[in-house]
Formats: structure tokens, sequence, C-alpha cells
């Protein structure tokens, strides 16, 4: 079996990050996500990944490289435009030969891993296998309507009265049954190749679609909020290790990890937290939730719920929570006029101060 993982994308939804990096670099627990994806399909037992990159490819292959870190084989796949996740598969057709294959949207973070599908589906081996999740509101998902069997009945993308409250998980199992499919759609009113018409295509025709509910966590890191509580719940599957250096009058609290060359001063740290490599923290209090990238500096400041990515600073600031701060960002407190902000931002920036 092989995989095929989907990383391209413009993730206008998390500008404006998306603007600097492609959204699968993000880092969540000090980790790119698309590095949880592929270390999930590592873990399947897959070696032979295809990778669909758009036109941040090369970002994405600097910091993934060829695979051998992860004991993989990574091959790949340019997408000029994003013309819909059929249309990946439509492109990789020569990686994928006739191999059944896992394909992996590289913005869904499973920390449970996949493994009990994965199962099922070379047991049975149905044309397709799609793994679904309750959610509340379905509306932004492809949503699955079963049988009593587990059999799909009909698949919908993003529809806006929702039959069920079945959401599709961005894993899907494929058998070469699915090139047939991709070949027989026409694109969506939104211009795409949609790989939920692919399915829904299988099923009209009689083909054997199962679906699994899936009991774990599940998160597509779509928003900046979906990244923090994604971030929350991998810190707390952390094991501690202290590889930095912490002095005496600093105190560690629950699960920490503090990485080499890292160095905690006269600080408060309460777990679970990530420091990463060459990051200095000072005179500060980090509460859980907070993963603080490389080469970092933290000053007279508390800081809790965040990500910090590599060489950012921030200096004096009391309370700073929920946030999410971007490479080489630096932020601290109005020398002119302490009661001022002062801003310097981005486009498409989202800043909210205490009023
Ligand atoms: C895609 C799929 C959708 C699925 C979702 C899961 O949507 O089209 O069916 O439910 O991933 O993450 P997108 O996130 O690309 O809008």
């Amino acid at each position: 079996m092989k995989a095929l993982v989907l990383s391209g994308g413009s993730g206008t939804r998390l500008r404006p990050f998306s603007y600097s990096m492609p959204k699968q670099l993000i880092p969540v627990a000090n980790k790119p996500v698309l590095e949880h994806v592929l270390e999930n399909i590592r873990d399947l037992g897959i070696t032979d990944i295809g990778v669909i990159v758009g036109d941040r490819g090369e970002q994405i292959a600097e910091v993934i490289g060829d695979g051998a870190r992860l004991g993989a084989r990574i091959t790949y796949i340019a997408q000029e435009e994003p013309l819909g996740l059929a249309h990946c598969v439509a492109l990789a057709r020569p990686f994928l030969g006739d191999d059944d294959f896992v394909m992996y949207l590289g913005d869904n973070i499973l920390p449970d891993g996949v493994g009990d599908v994965a199962g099922r589906f070379t047991a049975h081996r149905p044309d397709a296998q799609v793994i679904v999740h309750k959610v509340p509101d379905p509306r932004a998902f492809g949503v699955a309507e079963l049988d009593t069997g587990g059999r799909v009945v009909r698949l919908v993308e993003k529809p806006q009265d929702p039959q069920s409250d079945l959401a599709l998980i961005g894993v899907y199992f494929f058998t070469p049954a699915i090139h047939e499919a991709v070949a027989a759609i026409e694109p969506s009113p939104r211009g795409e190749l949609e790989i939920t018409d692919a399915i829904q295509w299988l099923v009209t025709q009689g083909r054997e679609v199962r679906a699994s509910e899936y009991s774990g966590y599940w998160k597509d890191t779509g928003r900046a909020e979906d990244v923090l509580e994604c971030n929350r719940r991998i810190l707390a599957g952390l094991k501690p290790g202290i590889a930095g250096h912490v002095d005496a009058h600093s105190t560690l609290v629950g699960t920490v990890v503090l990485e080499a060359g890292a160095r905690v001063v006269r600080s408060a740290i309460e777990g679970p937290v990530i420091i990463g490599a060459g990051s200095v923290v000072e005179d500060s209090r980090i509460g859980p939730g907070t993963s603080v990238g490389r080469d970092c500096v933290l000053r007279r400041s508390r800081v809790a719920d965040s990500i910090i990515l590599d060489r950012a600073e921030i200096t004096g600031i009391p309370s700073l929570e929920g946030s999410l701060i971007g490479r080489g960002a630096q932020v601290g407190a109005c020398t002119l006029e302490p009661s001022h902000h002062r801003l310097v931002v981005g486009d498409d920036t989202r800043i909210e101060v205490a009023a």
C-alpha cells in the first residue's frame, strides 16, 4: 500500500501565516503539522509516500526532505493550480500505479492514529473506505449518510442542509477503482474536482464504499483556533525531557520539554510546555499549552496556551493567551507611553488587545 498526502492549497483561513509559509508547516508542539501526518502514515507501515505540493513546494521539501529521517521514501508531485482533491489523485496516477493507497490531507491531525481503520480496509478491501466523525456543525465538511451496516449511501460536500452529523475526516482508503471515478466526474460549482463526488460516483455505480466512525481526537487545522487546540492536545501527550538549562531560581511543574541549549532563568513553567533549542525564558511565567519554537526570547512576560514560532521575542507583556506569534515577530510593551498601543502588523493580521 502507498500513501498520497495532499499538501497544496492556499490556506486563506490561516493568514497571515500562510503568506509566508505553507499551512502544513505550522508547528504543533514544535513539529510541523505535515510531520505529524507523515509519522502517522509511517506508523501504518507505509513507506512509499507521494506528497502533492503547490507553489510552496520548495519550502516543504526543504523542511521534510526525502523522508529518510522518517524511515520513508517521499516523492514530491507538483500541482500547478489547486483544482481539487480528486485532481490530485489524477496527477498522482503514475506514482500510485494500480496499488491501494491511503489519501491523507496534510492539515488533518489524528494523534491516536488510524491503524484500526487501515486494518479493516486491508482485511475486507471494499472499493473505498472513508472515516467519519460526529461534529456539531457538519456544514464545513463532506457529510456522509450511512446505512445500519456502515455502508455509505450518500456523500455531499459542504451541504447547506446536512442530512447527518457525520463529517468526513481527511483520511481515505482507496483501491484503484477510484481512478475510474475520478475520470468520470465533472468539476463542482467551485471549479474543483471533488473527492467527495468521486466517492459518490462509486456509490452510485453500486460499488462498495464503507465508513468507519472514528472516536479518537481529530482536527482539521484550518484556522488559528484549531491549531491552538491541537497544540494543547498534543502537548498533553508529550514525555518530559530536560536537555536545556534551568537555573536555581526557576520552577518547573508538570510535563516540560526543554530542548538542548534552551535556558530558563528566574522563571516558572507550568506544563505541558515545550521550549525549543536555543530559546531563553527570563523572569517570566509560561503556562500550560504553550509551545515556544527555537531561538526565541521571552522576558518579563506571562504567556499561556500559545504557540510562539522560531526567533520571536516577547518582552514585558503581563498576559498573553491563546496567541499564535509568527517567526521573528517582536511583541513588547510600548516604551513611549505605557497606556498606548503601537502596532506594526502585516496584512490580514488579527489583534485583540486588553481594552
Ligand atoms: C476537505 C474535504 C472535506 C473533508 C475535509 C476534512 O475539505 O473536501 O470533505 O470533510 O477536508 O478536513 P477542505 O478542508 O479542503 O475544505
